[in-house]
């Protein structure tokens, strides 16, 4: 039934059953509107796989510990099975008054097997239940986001090894400042990028654990294995106390928390590409394939992914905070305030996914404009801080009074209208005599990257060592 099925509506506010399976202290069922704000299976009719599993891993264990018979346990499992291959093949069908997956699950399950199939939710509740479905969805999303980040870290170190001696201005304030290699400002997004798989890598250690058995709320009096149905559904142990495994969402929260960080970090090399591309800049021209072209303006090209990828930031900005604000105050244990995380989380990870293949995509094809790049480093004085250097090194000044000579030879250039290297041996020398044609080494934007080695530098020959190294690191 869809949500906007009259004839559901009807039934409902004149009265219709109560539910099937919670409604036998009831003598009515629920209005349509409550019906329509309670039910959620149009959102988490997405963990049935993760459903399906539980409850295999939970029946199993029933039968193991002779909780329910070997038989009904067999025909349950077999009736699970079905379930999943019928939803495998045609989707399942949504049914308000059904609530939510486990529901429509269970019902089915009785639909094939008969009665047995209310010996399934013992020693269990939909609480711990959607608690474990859900931490085994998140916790498979964690994993597809590692992949994502390590295709995009990827293309960046191929990108990267390739514009190795690539020269472009290093930016501060959006100014230049001094000429760095391409390959070091990409290698700056593969360190970003490893600290959120990082992230995703650690937030999947801490939701390791199962809380399927905790019941409600209180546990259970039955003779439960909860090692054995956390093993078999590959967590590395069960929750320790019932209240938190119902009422926990930290691992919803931390996956949100590390998809914020991803897309900030996002944010910023679409921004990059977005000025890169721009005519003024002119630094990279992004394929038709991550184009698209204006209604008006026959001559446009425009980075709209890059944009896209921009905007998508600010949703995960957002879904973090809108889960934090549905869980902030929330009294133990569960609160149906909870059965919004997953709309959230859903919407996230979907963007996530686009997203990262958006700027994979992008990164690996876009083509850099070294000449402009080139052309651009050696504007703005960009080797000033080279002069100074050099005359730290070679003629023996302090810092500071160095500092100040530079800032008169940058004086006489902009008057010149030259660059650095455009004053001549006389001219330099008149500023000050220690300036010896010996700088000539140090004023190109070539010599200026090449001379910084320090570790973490971007010479040509460290942004080289940064690449083999993090291809060892990051695996
Ligand atoms: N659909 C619910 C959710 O996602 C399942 C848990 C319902 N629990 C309850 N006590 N009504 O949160």
């Amino acid at each position: 039934m869809e949500m906007t099925d009259d004839s559901s509506a009807e039934s409902a506010a004149s009265g219709g059953a109560a539910n099937s399976l919670w409604g036998g202290r009831f003598g009515a069922g629920p209005s349509a509107i409550m019906r329509e704000i309670n039910a959620s299976i149009g959102v988490d009719k997405r963990l049935w796989r993760q459903d399906i599993a539980g409850s295999r891993a939970h029946v199993a264990m029933l039968g193991a510990r002779g909780i329910v018979s070997a038989e009904d346990a067999a025909a349950i499992d077999a009736g699970l099975q079905q379930i999943e291959a019928e939803y495998a093949a045609g989707g399942l069908v949504e049914d308000l008054a059904l609530e939510d997956i486990h529901l429509h699950v269970e019902t089915r399950l009785k639909e094939i097997i008969g009665p047995a199939a209310g010996r399934l939710h013992t020693a269990r509740s939909r609480n711990d239940q959607v608690a474990t479905d859900f931490r085994l969805w998140v916790k498979a999303a964690c994993a597809e986001a590692d992949a994502a980040l390590a295709g995009l870290v990827a293309a960046l170190l191929a990108r990267a090894e390739e514009h190795a001696e690539t020269i472009m201005p290093g930016f501060t304030h959006l100014q230049v400042a001094q000429p760095v290699t391409l390959g070091h400002h990409l290698m700056a997004y593969v360190e970003m990028f490893g600290r959120d798989r990082g992230r995703f890598a650690d937030a999947a250690r801490r939701m390791d654990e199962c809380p399927l058995g905790a019941a409600a709320l209180a546990g259970t009096s039955f003779p439960i294995d909860r090692a054995m149905t956390a093993a078999a559904l590959g967590f590395a142990g069960p929750t320790r106390n019932s209240l938190d495994s119902v009422s926990d969402r930290d691992f919803a929260l931390e996956y949100l928390a590390a998809t914020q960080l991803t897309g900030l970090h996002l944010s910023r090399l679409a921004e990059e590409i977005i000025i890169w591309a721009s005519q003024p800049y002119g630094f990279v021209t992004l394929p038709d394939a991550w184009s698209t072209g204006s209604s008006i303006m026959p001559q446009k090209r425009n980075p709209d992914a890059a944009e896209l990828v921009r905007a998508k930031a600010g949703h995960f900005l957002a879904a973090f905070t809108r889960l934090s604000v549905v869980m902030k105050g929330l009294p133990l244990a569960y609160s149906k305030d909870m059965q919004d995380d997953k709309v959230t989380v859903f919407a996230a990870f979907d963007d996530l996914g686009l997203c990262l293949a958006a700027m994979t995509g992008m990164v690996a094809s876009i083509r850099f404009n070294a000449g402009r790049m080139r052309a651009a480093a050696a504007s703005g004085f960009s080797t000033a801080t080279d002069l100074a250097d050099w005359l730290v090194r070679a003629g023996g000044v302090p810092f500071r009074e160095a500092h100040e000579i530079t800032g008169r030879c940058v004086r006489a250039a902009e008057a010149k209208g030259c660059d650095l290297d455009g004053l001549s041996d006389a001219e330099l020398a008149a500023i000050d005599a220690r300036i010896t044609p010996a700088v000539r080494s140090v004023l190109s934007v070539e010599a200026s990257v090449a001379s910084r080695t320090s570790f973490g530098g971007t010479a040509p020959a460290n942004v080289r060592a940064a690449i083999a190294a993090a291809r060892e690191r990051l695996g």
